[in-house]
């Protein structure tokens, strides 16, 4: 949720790091801090709001010094305000620290040091770790590794930190602990980030930190370390993703170029996984043939959009193969006694590979016995690290709050699995399984033909985007689709928006319908008497005035004879057309949210990664 950056060169280190903080704004956050060793001590600036706010103080009084660590911060303990946020100070001022996570035992600590005489700050838990190694260095501690080693192993919780200490004014520490912290090695000069895209233009060359390493950077490279202070190994990669990757490309917003790129992505992670010969390979999921014919039971778990993902996967895997699907939100699945043991595969669906709650439902299912493996976009994320396979998404850093091109690639490596699956397991004949690929490799241009029209779908966004609610409404393989819909549309147009399946409207959200609710229907053919059913759903909408905005194939004159608005897509096959519908929707949400004048990158309220419960 937080964002962190870390700079130690020859350079200043104010401008690296507000750079680095610009490029994690995208993380959500409501306040934001300096801290920079000017050879002397250390000085800190921190401003309420947006970042532009804190370069607005910098400007009036900038901070000199070529070693620092910066701050956003997503309120957990204590509102967003100028005490509470990051970094926090040794009651000495001299350690700084910046932090994301949380300390769960802050209280204990805080009593305890409180009875010595310490003084808070803030109301954050945070605070506590300047002031734990303060301690430590006041009773002795031999090093000031040796003094953040021993005040660590201390707290309890999680943690990615950046901190600063006025004795060592040519280093900066970083320590983790169940929270994402890299180390980005350069020229001459090292940095560390919360996330890959904070330094992305600055580094090639990257070091994931483990759970319990803390590592001491200096301008001439890196040391690791354990909580005990021992050295400990690490391996330098390089940075898959690059630098024009992070940036916007010319769209007024991250989310716009993020919904453009899905025709290519998906073409992609397509390539990839199906050979010329229509061969499905997924190496990286490491569950061999016979692992996979002797499942007989997945347990999907997710949150958000990527909870959406599993719901189709649910539908789509159980109506290609023999195969039972549970799906679970992560967050109750973890509190829950689910019924999984060792002959469950475990499948965690994740943009970021950061969410506690996944992370949490992962940690019980392997203490169950189940093999588990997860659909990830995010390469060496936490969750990739604890799952024993993956399917990666291949869609590239998504910087957009409002999840887009995640989803559709989450979508489509549930296809690949489905299929995947149903042949192996000789679920599907051939033919069967050659057709659907064949339909699949037509999706990309759908979406493409779709995004052609957008000017089409933004007028329809105009004219409706200015009442308080509204509903959207799918069947079967579009159920997730309305959902999805949904909550892109409350979450960056702050419109109210429910989604159902559309069986379901008789049984209360009629209530809702009346002359001024728009009501989104996703209509398009299918081959049975799901579509006709459809219909009758659309007729009720009409019968008490709904404005209904239909989603319908190209060429469905009868829709838009009931329908006020109509966004034609191309025909897909019913099971693949999820992937192609969403993008409509996306495209709806967005236009909304941009007529509303929302900050559609940055919506109020949400942050990219969920990393505390
Ligand atoms: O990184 P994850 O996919 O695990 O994140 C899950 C949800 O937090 C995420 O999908 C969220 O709902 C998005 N804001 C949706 O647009």
């Amino acid at each position: 949720m937080c964002g962190i950056v870390g700079y130690v060169g020859p350079e200043a280190a104010s401008p690296r790091l507000l750079d680095g903080l610009r490029r994690l704004e995208y993380r959500g956050y409501d306040s934001a801090g300096l801290a920079v060793h000017d050879g002397s001590g250390l000085h800190v600036a921190r401003s309420v709001g947006r970042l532009a706010a804190l370069e607005a103080r910098l400007a009036d009084s900038p901070l000199a010094g070529s070693v620092g660590v910066g701050h956003t911060r997503w309120a957990t303990h204590g509102a967003p305000s100028e005490a509470n946020a990051h970094p926090h100070l040794s009651p000495d001022g001299r350690i700084a620290v910046v932090h994301n996570g949380i300390i769960e035992n802050y209280r204990e600590l805080r009593e305890e040091l409180a009875a010595a005489g310490h003084r808070f700050q803030s109301e954050t838990d945070t605070e506590t770790l300047p002031h734990l190694i303060q301690r430590e260095v006041a009773d002795g501690a031999a090093s000031g590794l040796d003094a953040i080693a021993a005040a660590l192993r201390k707290a309890r919780g999680a943690y990615a930190l950046g901190i600063l200490l006025a004795g060592e004014p040519e280093v900066v520490y970083a320590a983790r602990l169940g929270s994402p912290l890299i180390v980005g090695v350069g020229e001459g000069e090292t940095y560390i980030a919360s996330d890959v895209p904070a330094i992305v233009n600055r580094v090639r060359k990257v070091i994931y930190l483990e759970d319990g390493q803390i590592a001491r950077l200096t301008a001439a490279g890196v040391e690791v370390f354990d909580l005990d202070g021992r050295p400990a190994p690490f391996e330098v990669k390089d940075v898959t993703v690059s630098a024009e990757s992070a940036d916007r490309a010319g769209f007024e917003t991250f989310m716009l170029k993020e919904i453009h790129e899905q025709p290519r992505i998906l073409r992609d992670l397509l390539h990839q996984h199906v050979d010329a010969d229509g061969r499905i390979l997924l190496p990286d999921l490491h569950l061999d043939e016979a692992t996979l014919k002797g499942l007989d039971h997945i347990f999907a778990v997710a949150c958000g959009t990527a909870f959406h993902a599993a719901m189709y996967g649910k539908i789509l895997i159980e109506h290609l193969t023999s195969l039972r699907v549970d799906i679970e939100l992560a967050s109750e699945f973890r509190y829950r006694r689910p019924k999984v043991d060792g002959r469950t595969l475990l499948l965690a669906v994740s943009q970021s590979g950061e969410t506690a709650d996944t992370l949490a439902s992962v940690r019980m299912a392997h203490s169950r016995g189940c093999r588990v493996v997860s659909i990830c976009n995010v390469h060496d994320s936490s969750l990739v690290r604890e799952c024993d396979g993956v399917l990666y998404t291949q869609a590239g850093p998504e910087i957009g709050v409002a999840s887009t091109k995640a989803y559709t690639t989450q979508l489509l490596s549930f296809v690949l699995l489905a299929l995947h699956l149903a042949r192996l397991r000789g679920d599907l004949e051939e033919p069967e399984i050659r057709r659907r690929l064949q339909a699949l490799r037509a999706v990309p241009n759908a979406i493409h033909y779709v995004l052609e029209r957008k000017d089409a779908i933004e007028r329809i966004a105009d004219k409706h985007h200015d009442g308080p609610s509204s509903l959207y409404l799918g069947r079967r393989f579009n159920v997730p689709t309305a959902l999805e819909g949904a909550l892109k549309n409350k979450e960056i147009s702050y419109q109210h928006a429910e989604g159902y399946a559309a069986g379901e409207m008789k049984h209360g959200p009629i209530a809702l319908i009346h002359e001024y609710l728009p009501v989104v229907c996703i209509c398009t053919r299918t081959e049975d008497e799901v579509y006709d059913k459809m219909v009758s759903n659309l007729r009720e909408v009409e019968a008490r005035h709904g404005r209904i905005i239909a989603l319908a194939t190209d060429g469905d004159r009868a829709i838009a004879e009931v329908a006020e608005d109509v966004i034609f897509v191309p025909e897909t096959l019913e099971e693949f057309s999820p992937l192609v519908n969403v993008v409509a929707l996306q495209l709806l949400a967005y236009f909304a949210a941009k007529a509303r004048g929302t900050d559609i990158d940055k919506p109020r309220n949400l942050a990219k990664s969920v990393t505390v419960e």
